[in-house]
């Protein structure tokens, strides 16, 4: 089977594409891509459409990472079904999130990406979108240090 996972932030034009893409390029490195599906998608419907941030763009493009995605924002009514572990980026997803799961089973896929870092200690993953070129960067950093640890929970 599988596994299925579904990362989650407020746009879906940062951070959620950037972090699509970092584990993307996780499995793709380790040659297990086919075991996965991964999207991401947003709690708002701001941006719906949108190609990612061309400043995430720009930022993610200088580690090897192209974000393709366009955003879409979280179906309740297929996603918690379609995905094994859905992955909020921050506190405010994670509240968005609890409050559009149906059951208890909803609740327990869902995770806040920054329990599965390795190296750092942050309380989520901070929101770059008014930030400056560092915020960019040290949310690029901390998706590739919890995608790190997400694989290894996912398979371990
Ligand atoms: P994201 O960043 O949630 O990482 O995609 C944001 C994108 C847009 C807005 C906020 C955060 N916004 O307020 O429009």
């Amino acid at each position: 089977m599988k596994k299925r996972v579904l990362f989650v932030c407020l746009g879906n034009i940062c951070r959620s594409p950037s972090a699509e893409a970092v584990f993307k390029g996780i499995v793709e490195n380790k040659n297990v891509a086919d075991n996965f599906i991964i999207d991401s998608a947003g709690t708002t419907s701001y941006h719906i459409g949108e190609p990612a941030n061309a400043k995430m763009k720009r930022h993610a493009r200088k580690r090897g990472l192209d974000l393709t995605s366009i955003a879409r924002d979280f179906d309740p009514e297929n996603d918690w079904d379609s995905f094994d572990y859905i992955i909020a980026m921050d506190n405010l997803n994670l509240k968005n999130l609890k409050n559009m799961a149906r059951n208890a089973t909803d609740l327990e896929k869902l995770h806040k990406m920054t329990d599965f870092c390795i190296r750092y200690d942050y309380d989520q993953v901070p929101d770059p979108y008014y930030g400056a070129v560092e915020l960019f960067e040290q949310v690029l950093d901390i998706l590739e240090d919890a995608c790190e640890g997400l694989y290894n929970h996912i398979t371990r």
